[in-house]
């Protein structure tokens, strides 16, 4: 029962994202299951009549956007994108993210990066006073017992994550590893993702601060949606 509330929350966010799409847009797609929803209802828009373009963050938003159909580029032929609708674990109140769980961090990134306007969907759950969340690191194989100690350093508890169907270690869709590193509290999220990223050997971590004056977060409830915006 808790999962179909969450299930419809997600739903209602990823629909609501969808409908801020404007004619020949072109679309930064996200990773994960809110952002289903917002794929599904874009198909629906487009069997209406309208025309978008995708850029995928990662192979399972290629993978789903080829399979309904939606045209797509890459970030190498349109690094300018209208808007970039995505997933977080979890949102605190100044529209600061941790990304990662489907260790997609790294791209999406760059397609927040590339974007006008980030728009974040989750369900309910995820908007939180202060992170609680382990943050998701992207590192070359070579650097990662490197970072794991570096991560230690910073207090942290890094755990490299290993695959579900598959034995060892995630490989990322850039060839890389993944370490979970929670941290006993996160009291500067901005200060923690700058040392973290500057770390050698890291490709990205799921802290996302610096996007928060384009985010929009659309949070999906039992009944409806709330959005959240920074005040410019
Ligand atoms: C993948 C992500 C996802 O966007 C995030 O984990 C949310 O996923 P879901 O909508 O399935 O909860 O950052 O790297």
């Amino acid at each position: 029962m808790a999962e179909q509330t969450q299930d419809g929350g997600k739903r209602r966010a990823g629909r609501y994202a969808a409908d801020l799409v404007e004619e020949g847009m072109m679309v930064g797609l996200g990773t994960g299951s809110t952002v289903l929803y917002a794929m599904e209802r874009l198909v629906e828009r487009m069997d209406e009549g309208l025309s978008l373009c995708g850029v995928p963050t990662s192979y399972q938003a290629e993978l789903r956007a080829r399979a309904f159909g939606i045209p797509q580029t890459s970030l190498a032929d349109c690094c300018e994108l209208d808007i970039a609708i995505d997933g977080a674990d979890q949102v605190d109140r100044s529209l600061r993210l941790i990304k990662g769980r489907g260790a997609a961090q790294t791209r999406e990134r760059c397609i927040a990066e590339a974007a006008r306007r980030l728009v974040i969907v989750v369900d309910e759950r995820k908007l939180i006073g202060t992170f609680s969340a382990p943050v998701p690191v992207e590192v070359l194989p070579f650097a990662v017992p490197l970072v794991a100690s570096r991560l230690t350093g910073m207090g942290g508890s890094p755990v490299i994550r290993e695959g579900v169907a598959k034995d060892g270690p995630v490989i990322t869709d850039n060839g890389n590893w993944v370490i979970d590193c929670t941290f006993p509290s996160i009291d500067d999220p901005e200060a923690l993702e700058t040392a973290i990223n500057t770390l050698p050997g890291v490709l990205s971590c799921g802290l996302f601060c610096e996007f928060a004056g384009k985010t929009t977060v659309v949070i999906g409830g039992k009944k409806g949606i709330r959005t959240l915006h920074t005040e410019m």
